[in-house]
């Protein structure tokens, strides 16, 4: 399972940049698409602290430990970090490509979980993939104004 528990990690790290992100956008977002993105964008967050906590106790399920610090995340991360504050729409799009990126990584978790006979992992990010298709879906819409 070590090889399982190192993806979980990995899955981690990424999801703890993502959320960061979230954050970030949360809190610099202006103009008049404020109101509708400040909150979408705490909704977003809040469920990717529920996936970060999900995946460190998966990773301590499986006999692992989750990444326990910040420096340990951003040197396992993949996702990059915003370094700078897009534009309203810019945001949007940021998200919809990393959430892109996070969906390809969390399926072939999936693929690994299901080698491994894992089922509880395979539920658990089958259900994140699935559920960020959809928030993928609605980001995308948001940019066809
Ligand atoms: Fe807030």
């Amino acid at each position: 399972m070590q090889q399982l528990v190192t993806a979980l990690n990995q899955l981690q790290a990424d999801y703890q940049v993502y959320y960061q992100k979230l954050r970030a956008f949360h809190w610099n977002v202006q103009g008049p698409l404020f109101f509708a993105l400040h909150a979408k964008f705490e909704d977003l967050y809040t469920g990717f602290a529920v996936k970060v906590d999900d995946l460190a106790e998966r990773a301590l399920t499986l006999g692992g430990r989750p990444l326990p610090t910040l420096a340990a995340v951003l040197k396992t991360a993949r996702l990059k970090e915003a370094t700078s504050m897009p534009d309203a729409a810019g945001m949007v799009e940021a998200l919809v490509e990393d959430l892109e990126q996070l969906n390809a990584w969390t399926r072939e978790v999936v693929a690994q979980a299901e080698a491994k006979g894992d089922a509880a992992t395979v539920n658990l990010l089958d259900g994140f993939a699935d559920g960020q298709e959809k928030d993928g879906w609605m980001l995308r819409s948001f940019l066809q104004g």
